[in-house]
């Protein structure tokens, strides 16, 4: 394609080179003859009235040896005419035997008393001649030459004439030939970058666009190709965050199905035994019997931490929201665990914020959030030892901190990222020996960030971790939001 506009362009200016050739060589021509004649007719009138002089009175006055040197020293033919026409001498013909002159447009012309001029074929020697007439005493004096010579430096000149264009032509097919192939090469890349967007390439670019048509055509191309590689660029991430999503989903159903089944399991396990016979043995039955409770009981807190974190999610939890001494719900959160913790000789110690630091929260959900942390660092933490809960504004912003610091087990650094995600545990043995479900932290951080705050983790293994979480100081409009989802989702 590229190559076919290269041929078109060149061929586009030999042809007007070839027309302009044949217009100025036509034109030449016709102007160069017609000079030509025109001045050799002039210097056959001025020789003709020289020789008119010479035969004036009597054409026969000079010999015919005499009057054929004249002729030939003229370079052509000498007639002199009666005024009835009729040839009375002639250079090269016997005038007896040469027909009437008197209608030769030149002969017809001088008998009229004026300069008679004609350019013909002559009638004895077949090739183009220029017959010169004009008035004498005796009737007329007629001169010719062949034209052969006039036409030799006419086609001279033609030939001169020809090389002068051709030559003035040249550099314009050299700067023709030159910009066709510019032309070309660009189209060439264009045409490579098209291709190249064609095949998903969007990345590629086309270097430094000039300010001609190309150009804009060039820019206008790589803007497309930009507009592209954007598009592409959101879908993919879309793409990606969505799979990321479904992966998540899957997961958490394979989870959910496996943390329901091992204690569905057992209990199905340890009734069957019983009613196979274990219920009258009176070293096992009771035991059985509490096995299956613990694990009904695991199952009630599974299927309660996941209602909550489902309501939480679908935003179909109602929360109360309204101001709060924050010391007020710390103590009150710390004194309802105090119990647990003295099971373990574990000192719950409160750091409160000043007084009357308000907070603007669902007392529940805080109760719930506080529960969660100091629930986790009473079962992380080794027997005597303190668990510090603290409150206090954060600097600056209008949010106050509360934190949950134990000196126990620790987490290690690489599980600190994904420890607030469903199931996460970072021992899940223990965790059920426990009787922990791993999704406190999940519902930890839900509720905190459901009521605008945020939430974070910092250990370090063997010596301890902090646990903590931000509630807002004023009203972030965030009530009327669930209160309207809730309304949407009909709960
Ligand atoms: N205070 C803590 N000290 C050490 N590890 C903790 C602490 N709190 C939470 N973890 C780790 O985080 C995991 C997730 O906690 P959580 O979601 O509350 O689940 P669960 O308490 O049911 O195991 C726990 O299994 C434990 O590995
Ligand atoms: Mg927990």
């Amino acid at each position: 394609m590229t190559g076919r506009i290269f041929l078109k362009l060149i061929f586009t200016v030999l042809s007007i080179l070839i027309v302009a050739l044949v217009a100025v060589d036509y034109l030449a021509s016709r102007v160069t003859e017609k000079t030509y004649i025109d001045t050799l007719t002039n210097d056959l009138a001025s020789t003709g009235r020289v020789l008119g002089v010479m035969f004036d009175g009597d054409p026969h006055s000079r010999s015919d040896a005499e009057f054929q040197k004249v002729a030939r020293g003229l370079g052509g033919r000498l007639t002199l005419i009666a005024p009835d026409g009729r040839v009375i001498r002639d250079s090269e013909a016997d005038p007896a035997k040469m027909e009437n002159h008197k209608s030769r447009p030149e002969v017809a012309e001088a008998l009229r008393g004026q300069l008679g001029s004609a350019v013909r074929d002559s009638t004895t020697v077949r090739a183009p001649f220029l017959y010169v007439a004009m008035p004498a005493d005796y009737g007329v004096l007629r001169l010719a030459v062949p034209l052969s010579e006039v036409r030799s430096g006419v086609h001279a000149i033609r030939l001169q004439m020809l090389t002068a264009v051709g030559m003035a032509f040249l550099p314009a097919i050299i700067l023709a030939a030159f910009f066709a192939r510019g032309v070309s090469a660009r189209l060439a890349t264009i045409i490579d970058f098209a291709g190249k967007l064609a095949q998903g390439r969007f990345e590629a670019r086309l270097q430094s666009p000039s300010g001609d048509e190309l150009g804009i055509l060039e820019r206008k191309l790589n803007e497309t190709g930009e507009k592209l590689q954007n598009t592409v660029e959101e879908l993919q991430r879309e793409h990606t965050e969505l799979e990321k999503l479904e992966r998540i989903r899957k997961d958490f159903v394979i989870n959910v199905s496996h943390e329901l089944r091992t204690p569905l399991a057992s209990i199905q396990g340890y009734t069957e035994t019983l009613l196979d016979g274990a219920l009258h043995d009176p070293n096992n039955n009771v035991r059985f019997l509490s096995i299956i409770r613990t694990n009904a009981e695991r199952l009630g807190r599974l299927t309660a931490d996941l209602l909550t974190l489902s309501r939480i999610e679908l935003k179909t939890q109602r929360f109360q929201f309204a101001g709060y001494y924050i010391n007020t719900l710390v103590e009150d959160s710390v004194d309802s665990l105090r119990p647990l913790a003295e099971k373990k000789a574990i000192r719950l110690m409160l750091d409160g914020a000043p007084d009357r630091t308000e907070v603007f929260c669902d007392a529940e959900a805080v109760h719930q959030i506080l529960s969660n942390l100091i629930d986790n660092a009473i079962k992380y933490t080794p027997e005597s030892s303190t668990i510090r809960v603290s409150a206090s504004p954060v600097d600056g912003k209008d949010f106050v901190k509360i934190a949950v610091t134990d000196t126990g087990i620790g987490i290690p650094e690489e599980d600190l990222p994904r420890l607030f995600e469903r199931f996460y545990r970072v021992d899940k043995a223990r965790s059920r020996e426990l009787g922990g479900t791993g999704l406190g932290l999940a519902i930890v951080k839900h509720l905190t960030k459901a009521m605008g705050g945020e939430v974070g983790v910092t250990s370090v293994l063997e010596q301890g971790s902090t646990f903590w979480f931000t509630l807002p100081v004023h009203d972030l409009g965030l009530s009327e939001e669930s209160t309207v989802q809730g309304q949407l989702t009909g709960s």
